[in-house]
């Protein structure tokens, strides 16, 4: 699928518009009618907290200004019976069955909207057979999730075109539960959140146990988040995700707790011989970042930006050293913001999202991002022979309908 990278000289505002012209265009072409609909939903990026929403901890994410947006309306055609997808940029389409099956009987990308739309019928909506379009801006396998905001931003179409509008919370779960059962990806909560709850100026606190977001205010232009993808993805990443979160589980049954938000790095070290070497590392890595993203949070609040950037560092170690998420790539591309260092521009940087590749996350000074860009880019295709690709995004707003006529087809 080619990465709908817009130029990175269009404002946020007008790659959003012109992205949803060209879907909605699309659509049209493809049906001979105009959508009914067009609900768009971001991607994420997580500032840090990572690996943690699974594990009873607090995220602090934010939507970005990468969007999925879907065109769609009721088939016009009597027969149908399926919904129809097609994506403009695989320029490839799949007909997914409107049904409460509880699990995938599409393949590859068909499966997360059959996850949202059984998700829909089972909870006694009634769906009717449609025809979708999609684009995206949101970057696929970066890190950045663009599976959850395909999830949400069929989910909120599905709102469009069913009337039948979800709680935000309620949203949120049932995409979840479509990456988990549909897809097969046993992910916390934090990406279907951050797409469904994505503010402007706000980064999101979410606290995973009680799932509420406290807003984190983070207004300042002289600050800049920088997103820079490393451009691999390593196949691990699937199995390893799973791996990892069992194997936080059992180091917890083993420490007789509930709840790892309960554990000490003195319990740990009492369990250490009753613990593997890998359950021991990654529930130093649980405890140190859930207590590094409460810190990281109350530092944004103060804008104390270098303190903020001296947890980013750490978070990335111990995803590095005792987690074991990171690569070789993402190792670089962080080594090459922090050589860069505060006096050019750079605050801190971190991997961000599952791992295994993708992308790392960079604090900057706003005057110096695009030099600090530029040194990234050039210096990681200098050392690794990869081409970096990068861009920067305020804090987004999260899913919501662009369009909705008053008359569906
Ligand atoms: C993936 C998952 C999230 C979260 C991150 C790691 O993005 O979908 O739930 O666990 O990895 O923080």
């Amino acid at each position: 699928m080619t990465d709908l990278s817009h130029p990175a000289s269009l404002p946020a505002a007008e790659q959003f518009i012109e992205l949803c012209q060209r879907v909605e265009a699309e659509f049209q072409s493809r049906c001979g009618y105009v959508p009914s609909v067009v609900a768009a939903a971001p991607g994420r990026v997580n500032l840090i907290g990572e690996h943690v929403d699974y594990n009873h901890g607090f995220v602090l994410p934010m939507a970005i200004e990468r969007y999925v947006i879907i065109a769609a309306a009721p088939s016009s055609n009597p027969s149908q019976e399926h919904a129809t997808f097609y994506s403009s940029d695989m320029q490839e389409s799949i007909d997914v069955p409107i049904s409460a099956s509880s699990g995938p009987t599409c393949s590859g990308w068909g499966r997360y909207f059959e996850g949202v739309i059984a998700g829909f019928v089972s909870g006694g909506c009634n769906v009717p057979p449609f025809d979708a379009v999609i684009g995206s801006s949101v970057p696929r396998g970066g890190g950045l999730s663009s599976s959850a905001a395909l999830e949400v931003a069929t989910a909120t179409m599905l709102e469009g075109i069913t009337g039948q509008q979800l709680e935000p919370l309620e949203k949120a779960m049932l995409c979840q539960r479509a990456e988990h059962k549909f897809a097969g990806m046993p992910c916390g909560i934090m990406d279907q959140f951050s797409s469904v709850f994505g503010m402007p100026n706000e980064l999101m606190l979410l606290d995973c146990i009680s799932q509420e977001i406290q807003a984190v205010p983070f207004r300042d232009e002289n600050v800049s988040v920088l997103i820079t993808n490393s451009n691999v993805k390593h196949e691990l990443a699937g199995g390893a995700y799973a791996e990892r979160r069992r194997q936080c589980e059992s180091a917890l049954a083993e420490l007789g707790l509930l709840s790892w938000r309960d554990v000490t790095l003195a319990d740990l070290d009492s369990a250490r011989s009753r613990l593997t070497n890998d359950e021991l590392a990654c529930g130093r890595h649980v405890v140190t970042e859930i207590g590094r993203t409460l810190d990281a949070a109350k530092a944004f609040a103060n804008g104390q930006w270098a303190l903020v950037g001296e947890l980013m560092y750490s978070s990335h170690e111990s995803l590095q050293k005792d987690f074991r998420v990171s690569c070789a790539e993402l190792d670089t591309l962080v080594r090459i913001a922090r050589e860069i260092g505060s006096e050019d521009g750079v605050y801190g940087s971190r991997m961000t999202g599952g791992g295994f590749g993708g992308c790392s996350v960079t604090l900057v000074r706003s005057g110096l991002a695009k030099a600090v860009r530029e040194r990234i880019l050039m210096q990681y295709e200098n050392e690794t022979g990869v081409q970096g690709s990068s861009f920067t995004s305020r804090p987004a707003i999260g899913a919501h309908l662009v369009k909705r006529n008053a008359h569906d087809n």
